[in-house]
Formats: structure tokens, sequence, C-alpha cells
């Protein structure tokens, strides 16, 4: 067992930004006010609650999310453009504790197809850029977008230029999710070590899910020594979405020892967190989505089912009732055993004998091979039949 102190990962929730540009996923000023409410509950650290330059409506949910929330630091978003900073300045005034968050490409097929700017305008266009928004605000978050398509030479010098201007955040996304864990880690070793006034800021990772690593990228970073983590509400965003808020506060919460970190979340909300966000934005949850999908703490093969009767760490690795997730189901399915058909007529108050319980496990499989589940009246209906049979 390590005793060393754990070191304290900040969550940084943009639900309701990133996790908005999910195609379809929009979200009503109100359902925004609601959702940064249980963000807070949770216990984020940091809402970045949408894009202010980008409608009324996401300005005034800044605005007003800004006034309400006292728990968490707001986030204004902004591109480096004089009117995004000045919303996001005005859209966060009345916040506690408030950051800005700043964007500009870094790769070179940002530059060159979407920018259409030289790397000199590009560093020009950081430095004023951040230089105006320290003005107003003193927490300033910097993100080369695309840095892990950009090559180590000019991500340090927009970092370093950023750091100059008077960013004190330096998050490095991996926008198209293209990182493997390796190499995201890496990344942040290489800038931590090689840029000049890195020992002065705080690093922040932001993963995409292209390739299914969005998480596994994250704990890279933060196994490099980040120490703020962007993420999302059941993993929405762009495309394939971003890094799975509760995916990842709970690889965290259950291997702390081994990772060294922990974080603030209170895991007995991410379940309704979860159902509120996927209501809100008519996204459903899959099926075996880890921690919030209806399967991810069912079983149905028989000697799971057998194994979780006798200790439940068998099979889990999680408790479920911490979620808020209710208790975790054994399925009466075609693979289940007889231990397990013993086990929920038990729950009902029946105790079958041999030769009641191996006449129902026959017709209990003849009716498991026709339907997926096999639903507790018609087993109870079983029941009572296979009594009736022994008694004859
Ligand atoms: O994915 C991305 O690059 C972003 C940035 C704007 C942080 O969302
Ligand atoms: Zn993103």
């Amino acid at each position: 067992m390590n005793n060393k102190p754990l070191r304290k990962i900040r969550m940084f929730d943009t639900t309701l930004r990133d996790g908005e540009q999910a195609p379809g996923a929009m979200l009503r000023p109100e359902q925004k006010i609601t959702i940064a409410r249980q963000l807070a509950k949770l216990g984020v650290d940091t809402i970045e609650p949408g894009f202010p330059i980008s409608s009324p409506g996401d300005f005034a949910a800044v605005q007003q999310i800004s006034r309400e929330i006292r728990t968490a630091e707001i986030c204004g978003f902004a591109r480096s453009v004089k009117a995004d900073i000045d919303a996001a300045v005005q859209a966060t005034a009345d916040a506690e504790r408030r950051r800005l968050h700043l964007f500009l490409s870094s790769s070179n097929i940002h530059l060159d197809f979407q920018l259409r700017k030289s790397r000199e305008q590009v560093l020009a266009i950081a430095y004023e850029m951040i230089s105006y928004a320290r003005q107003f605000v003193e927490r300033i978050e910097f993100s080369p977008m695309d840095a892990t398509r950009t090559g180590d030479e000019f991500l340090y010098e927009i970092i370093e230029t950023a750091i100059r201007a008077g960013a004190s955040i330096i998050n490095i996304p991996d926008t198209v999710g293209y990182a493997l864990p390796d190499e995201y880690g890496a990344m942040f070793t290489r800038v931590m070590k090689n840029v000049r006034g890195s020992d002065k800021v705080e690093f922040s990772a932001h993963c995409h899910n292209d390739l299914g690593l969005a998480v596994a990228n994250s704990l890279a970073a933060i196994r490099a020594g980040v120490t703020h983590v962007e993420v999302t509400v059941n993993g929405v965003g762009e495309r394939a979405g971003n890094c799975s808020l509760e995916e990842l506060a709970m690889a965290i919460e259950t291997r702390k020892e081994a990772l060294g970190v922990e974080t603030d979340i209170r895991v007995e909300h991410l379940y309704e967190t979860s159902q509120m966000v996927s209501r809100a934005m008519s996204f459903p949850i899959a099926f075996n989505k880890p921690i919030v999908g209806r399967n991810a703490f069912q079983h149905e093969a028989g000697i799971h089912q057998d194994g979780l009767l006798k200790n439940r760490n068998t099979y889990e690795i999680m408790d479920p009732e911490k979620l808020g997730i209710p208790r975790s189901m054994i399925i009466l399915g075609k693979h289940s055993g007889r231990h397990a058909i013993k086990h929920r007529v038990g729950q009902y108050g029946v105790e079958l004998n041999e030769a009641q319980l191996e006449s129902l496990y026959v017709s209990f499989k003849e009716i498991a091979d026709k339907q997926k589940v096999v639903y507790d009246q018609q087993l109870l209906e079983l029941v009572g039949q296979a009594a009736g049979r022994v008694l004859e």
C-alpha cells in the first residue's frame, strides 16, 4: 500500500460547451442552468457553460450560471478575437471565480487551410489577444488547437508565447482524437521540461474520443503531471465525443492508489447527472457504456452469477449503489444457472426443494432459448407449475 498523499486532479466540465457541439445535442438556456446546478452538486471544479459570442441564448446562459453557481469556477470561452473575448468577459463578470479560455490553431494543416495565416502571424495574435484578455481577467487558459498534430518546435514556441503574454493554464488538446496514450503523456513531459516558464503555469488535458482513447489519453496526461482534465458527461461532444467524466472519475476513484491522484467528484451523483444530460440532449446511452450504461452492472453468464451470489467482488470492481445506481441486477437468461434461479425465487420468499428446482430449471431453459430475458413474472408462473408437477 502506497502512503504518499494523493495529488488533486481538477475536473473541468465542458458538457455545456464542447459537449453541446455534438451533432443534434442543442440545449436551451434553462436546460443549461439546470445541468450547471447538477454539475456543481457533482463537485466539478470548473464549468465551461457555453460560447458567449455564439448566440444571445448562450450569452444569457453563461451570464445566469455565472451569477448563480458559487462553488465552481466559471470559464468563458473565446476564439483569440477581441469581440469573443469581450463577450466572454461580460458574460462571466458576476462569477465568484472565473477564467477565460482562449484558443488558436497551431498545426500546419489548420494554419494553411483554416486560418490561412503564417506561424509568425499566429504567434503575434496569441500574444496580443492573451495580453488583451489579461487586462480583464487574471486566470487565462490558452489552448493551441490541434496541438497533437503540431510538432514540438512550434508547439513549444506558441506555449512560450502564451505564457509570456500572461496565460497561467496551458491546455493541450488532442482536438481530433489522434494521439496514443504514450505519445500524449510524453508530449506533456517534453513540454514541461523544454518550455520556458512552464514551471509557473498549470497544465490541462483535453481529449477527443475518435479512436476510443480519450480516457486512456487523459490518464496518461495525469501520469505526466497535468492538474486539470477537461471532460463531458456521458462523453458527449464533437464526432465521437470527449473524455467521459464518469469514466475518468471512476477510473481515478477505483485505481487512486495506483495513479496517486484523486478528484472532488461526489460519485453518488454520477448516475443521476448522466441521466439528466442524456434526457436533456435526447442522447441515449449505449447499453454497454462503462459506469452508466444499462448493462454496466448486470450479469448474465451462469458462472458469473454464481460467483456474484457468493461474493460480489468476484465480478464487480465498483459498487453500483455508491454511484447512485440501483443494486446491480442479475439478468436471467439462457446463460443463467440453477444457483441464480434459486436465488431469484428466494427473493420472492419461495424455497424450492431439489426436485422442484430441477423441474423449474428445465422449463426455464425452454423459455430462455426463445427470448433474451426471462422476466420475474414468467419465473414465478414457472414456479407455480413446477410445484404442481412435483406434487402430482
Ligand atoms: O478540441 C479542441 O481543440 C477544443 C479546444 C477549443 C480546446 O475544444
Ligand atoms: Zn474539444
